[in-house]
């Protein structure tokens, strides 16, 4: 190793074991790998490690759910999330799980260190507790009445009609999510890592380049907060690790998560026999970097360095967190086919056109990106069909018929040459500092001179004239030259497609340093096309199959959060459902009301009354489509005081919530007043 060989360790976030990768996800595993693939090129020993993120409850409820052990829920998903990455190229060195002996082991010694140093403490909570379910209920899992506004079935940590925030214990008619009993209040004792103690260390820490700036800022406004103690235990049953010296109580997911890392490097240690502790000393003259989505940056650039230095870890070099991806300008939606699983997407379309798209969006802030699909396949075929790999096929026939394949001695324009190999510490620089977009805009000028030398060279022309055959080799071998250096650029975003030229090519995989030393007197292969055009009809049907993948609930429907599982009503006798009053009534009237972000008033015909309703769908609908629909209500429910006036009754509407929400509507025919039965 030289002076200048870096010693780098990166990370991706760990995906949930209870869900598919998706396309949001991919756009943190291509950044961090393109940047990785960066790194060894540049010539550093560069590792690339993450896992299964295999704890929790929602974990241990979908399982159960799927009537199978977590345990083989997590091994099925392992496999499952592998072969998604292996297809999209994400070249992790290890892929390992949380729940493994090394992440216990580490868990347990972090624990420990910090216990031992005073940072832990324990304490007396309730928390509700389902009775027939025998077990703790995370806020996620209790549903009620909104406190503020009385809209039904809302979580246990916020509203989504009128957007208040509240502890679980304030909901009205509060029911578990697990098994629709009415929680109670029970006392237990909990664990807590005492994040206040490293407040120096962090307010330090924070500021001395470790984060973006807009994420340093993010976390003054935390610190202005006030940092509270961090609840990291849960009672059994908790499909976890048990906390050492603490039977029934386990380690919160989180707390175990970001341990995974170390987990997972320690494993690939092992296999491959690297100094584990040369890493991980607090003085190690390695580098760690963690690529992160926004919403995780409170544990990774708060918790994590706090557990880290508690227990005589080095802490990361820096935390590179990036935004959300939408797709035509929306948050993913499972309805309108934009919630697209990795396997599918790969079951219609090449891979290498998502990497380069995100590429082509990415740069190092943590704003949010967004895939429009019409945009995406323009995109691709113009710069990479277009561009990029046209210059190969216009040059290369000629070589192959006319000089079997051989390249000239010589440049045929030393000074264009030079001009990309000056090109390329610029274009490195950028792919350093994650600015992949620039780095992709600047690659693609250089794509477009080098299409110009070809026009303003005609080498079609020159083939038809006799006695100009060795410049007829030299501009074509000026061509396949120019090429090379735009396939080596591209390289960490397009590994497969380079790997084809470079086997037409006849070379090994370039370093950037070799990047400048040019090709001459070498013969290359015969040249198949490396990428065909994105056909828009193949994105359509990738389209209409996650539409499907809804239809037919299809696994993980929902993304994997622990609000992902669909509350599971409990089972009810025929006269319960006898007492539900549901009628047909006509909209006859709908406005937005003052000052609620969700609600629309309804007054609602029922044949011989009318009723006022206030619902939650102004997410999905204007007043004026409503007005004159038939639709369904629970007629009989008692009336409720809400903020904005009373409700007598409820709409019936099925979806997610937000844009995707549909309100019932009955068969042509139907009479407001009807009985539905
Ligand atoms: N298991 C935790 C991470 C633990 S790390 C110690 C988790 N898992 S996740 O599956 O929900 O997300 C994994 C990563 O993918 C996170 O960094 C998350 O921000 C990212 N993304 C998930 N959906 C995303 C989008 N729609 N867009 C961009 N990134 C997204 O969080
Ligand atoms: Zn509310």
């Amino acid at each position: 190793m030289s002076d200048t060989t870096r010693k780098i360790l990166v990370t991706s976030a760990l995906p949930y074991a209870n869900g598919p990768i998706h396309i949001g996800h991919l756009v943190e595993y291509i950044q961090t790998d393109i940047w990785t693939r960066f790194q060894r090129m540049r010539g550093h020993q560069c590792f690339y490690v993450c896992a299964d993120d295999a704890h929790g409850t929602p974990i241990m409820l979908r399982a159960r759910q799927e009537g199978i052990t977590p345990e083989e829920l997590i091994e099925k998903t392992h496999r499952e999330h592998q072969a998604d990455f292996a297809d999209f190229a994400i070249g992790f060195d290890n892929y390992h799980s949380t729940h493994s002996d090394e992440n216990r082991h580490y868990a347990e010694l972090i624990f420990e260190r910090n216990q031992a140093a005073g940072h832990i403490a324990t304490r007396k909570i309730t928390q509700a507790y389902d009775p027939q379910q025998e077990m703790f209920l995370p806020d996620r899992f209790i549903k009620g009445e909104c406190p503020k506004c009385g809209a039904p079935d809302q979580y246990g940590d916020s509203c989504e009609v009128c957007g208040a925030t509240y502890a679980p214990t304030e909901l009205k008619n509060a029911y578990s999510a697990v098994s629709g009993a009415k929680p109670v209040e029970k006392e237990t004792e909990h664990l807590f890592f005492k994040l206040g103690d490293f407040e120096p260390m962090l307010k330090q820490w924070t500021h001395a380049g470790h984060l973006q700036e807009a994420v340093a800022n993010k976390l003054d406004e935390w610190f202005e907060a006030g940092l509270q103690e961090w609840d990291i235990s849960r009672d059994a049953p908790y499909f976890g690790f048990e906390i050492p010296g603490h039977p029934g109580k386990y380690f919160y997911v989180w707390l175990d998560a970001p341990i995974g890392y170390m987990a997972s490097f320690r494993n690939l240690c092992d296999r491959i026999g690297l100094d584990f502790d040369a890493w991980w000393r607090p003085d190690s003259d390695a580098e760690l970097y963690h690529f992160i989505g926004k919403d995780i940056i409170y544990f990774h650039a708060l918790f994590w360095p706090a557990m880290l230095s508690g227990a005589g870890f080095r802490a990361p070099t820096a935390i590179y967190a990036h935004g959300f991806l939408t797709v035509d300008g929306q948050k993913m939606s499972k309805s309108r086919g934009t919630f697209i699983k990795a396997r599918t997407y790969l079951d219609h379309l090449n891979p290498e056109y998502l990497r380069y798209y995100f590429a082509a969006k990415l740069g190092s802030g943590v704003d949010d990106i967004d895939l429009n699909l019409e945009d995406f396949a323009q995109r691709v075929n113009s710069d990479l069909v277009g561009k990029v790999v046209n210059i190969a096929s216009r040059c290369a026939g000629f070589l192959a018929k006319r000089f079997d394949g051989r390249l000239p001695a010589s440049l045929e324009n030393p000074s264009l040459h030079a001009d990309f190999v000056a090109a390329s510490e610029g274009i490195a620089q950028l792919y350093e500092r994650r600015e992949f977009s620039h780095a992709v805009r600047e690659i693609m000028a250089w794509a477009d001179k080098a299409n110009q030398y070809i026009d303003e060279k005609k080498p079609w022309v020159i083939a038809k004239q006799e006695g100009r055959e060795a410049e007829l080799q030299a501009v074509c071998g000026m061509g396949i030259e120019l090429f090379r250096i735009l396939m080596a650029w591209l390289r960490p975003i397009l590994p497969a497609t380079a790997q084809k030229a470079e086997a037409f090519l006849g070379i090994e995989p370039p370093g950037w340093d070799s990047i400048a030393t040019p090709l001459l007197d070498h013969r290359i292969g015969r040249f198949s096309p490396l990428m065909t055009r994105v056909d828009p009809k193949r994105v359509a049907a990738m389209v209409e199959a996650s539409k499907e993948d809804l239809a037919a609930g299809a696994d993980a429907a929902a993304p994997p959060s622990a609000g992902s599982i669909e509350p599971i009503a409990p089972t009810i006798e025929y006269d319960d459902f006898a007492k539900v009053d549901l009628r047909i009534a006509r909209i006859v009237d709908a406005t937005h009301v003052e000052g609620a972000d969700k609600l629309l008033q309804l007054t609602l015909d029922l044949g011989d009354e009318r009723r006022t309703v206030f619902a939650g769908i102004k997410s999905a609908y204007a007043p004026e489509d409503l007005i004159g629909r038939l639709t369904v209500m629970v007629a009989n429910l008692a009336p409720r005081k809400m903020r904005f006036g009373v409700s007598e009754g409820m709409v019936l509407a099925a979806g997610p919530g937000g844009k995707e929400l549909w309100l019932l509507q009955p068969d042509a025919g139907a009479q407001p007043g009807m009985r539905v039965k």
